[in-house]
């Protein structure tokens, strides 16, 4: 058993990874914090985990902490990096759902995010924690930055193609869109029902946050300079992504399918749909699975890739998880073997 500490553990992202962990049978969860719910049961503020253990939120406090061998920090951004170096000097590994590690350079996270990193000499040492590209290196990890939602989407759909190099990477356009859930439960104006519910809308068209670390993700799979545009949508449902790629390819002999087929072969975590097929977010909702579907209108040079995954499993929790499973040597798949709950 490994002792496991998570800090934010009253959000969204926090809540799905309880629920995930309770389920888990290598790990004991010694520390759930939030600020705004010291001492209430976790089932007083999230009722579907009844019946699960007796956990009270808790203060963050770095005593009961060190106690831990992993530390998830479900967090927004500039939290984690405050807290983290302390962690590692203590022995305990992080595993990190907020941006904080994810940008590798100090001048594009502050252009972004808008202040100085308190702790950019850790930075080098975070590993990107997207299993399907990196997970020889997250084996090895003591701290892992976990890709954003997005991202997740975006890198999965095209990481066999940006390998293949039969792909003009100077301009791939990402339509992407998000359920609600991924603005976290912190109230909102913009995203209450009323606001949400029966509409459909862009935001950030001229750049997301989420920009620069597809980019980055992008040029470390290909190892070449990706000229991408990434458009993010609000979808009213609670959880799921649907990204749409489109892509031009440079080999039109290329087979779409046995390529994406070939390279996620042994990936648990990704299925290839039939060619032609659509994926839809309902097939992946409470899931770490994603699916994507593979299109070349007309037999053309237009590749046209289908990527859904839940935000909050995939994109979120569950791919800590996945990191946490193979940091700590235990299967994979251990603990998020579930499929999606339809209808
Ligand atoms: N939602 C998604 O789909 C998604 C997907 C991938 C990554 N992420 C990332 O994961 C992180 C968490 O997202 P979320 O959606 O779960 O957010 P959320 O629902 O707003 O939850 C944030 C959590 O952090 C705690 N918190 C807030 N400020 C804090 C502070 N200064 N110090 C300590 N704790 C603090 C909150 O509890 P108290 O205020 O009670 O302390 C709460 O437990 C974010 O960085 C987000 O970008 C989210």
């Amino acid at each position: 058993m490994i002792n496991v500490g998570i800090v934010g553990g009253s959000g969204y992202t926090g809540a799905e990874l309880i629920r995930w962990l309770l389920a888990h049978p290598h790990v004991n969860i010694v520390s759930a914090t939030s600020r705004s719910y010291v001492d209430v049961r976790i089932d007083k503020v999230y009722p579907n985990l009844s019946g699960t253990r007796d956990i009270c939120y808790s203060a963050l406090d770095i005593n009961q902490l060190q106690k831990c061998d992993v530390v998830f920090f479900t967090t927004p951004h500039g939290v984690s990096q405050t807290i983290t170096p302390d962690l590692l000097n203590l022995g305990v590994k992080v595993i990190d759902l907020s941006a904080d590690f994810r940008i590798r350079n100090v001048d594009v996270w502050k252009s972004w995010y808008g202040f100085e990193h308190s702790a950019p000499d850790l930075i080098p040492l975070a590993v990107y924690g997207l299993p399907e590209f990196n997970g020889e290196r997250i084996r090895e990890a003591d701290l892992i930055a976990c890709p954003g939602c997005y991202p997740t989407s975006i890198q999965l759909g095209l990481l066999p193609l940006l390998r293949s190099q039969c792909l003009d990477t100077s301009d791939i356009v990402v339509n992407a869109s998000s359920g609600v859930s991924g603005a976290g439960r912190i109230a909102k104006l913009a995203n209450i029902y009323s606001e949400v519910g029966d509409s459909y809308r862009a935001y950030g068209a001229d750049g997301h946050r989420h920009l620069p670390e597809v980019v980055q993700g992008l040029n470390d799979i290909s190892g070449d300079s990706i000229g991408v545009t990434f458009v993010p949508h609000l979808l009213p449902i609670n959880r799921g992504i649907h990204a749409t790629i489109f892509a031009n390819l440079t080999d039109l002999d290329l087979d779409l399918h046995n390529l994406y087929a070939t390279v996620f072969k042994d990936k648990p975590f990704v299925s290839i749909l039939p060619f032609g097929e659509h994926p839809q977010t309902r097939n992946v909702r409470g899931s770490n699975h994603c699916q994507i579907g593979l299109h070349r209108p007309f037999g053309g040079r237009k590749a046209v890739i289908l990527v859904v995954i839940d935000n909050l499993v995939k994109g979120a929790s569950g791919q800590a998880i996945q990191c946490m499973n193979l940091m700590f040597k235990f299967p994979e798949t251990c603990g998020l073997n579930s499929t999606a709950s339809v209808p």
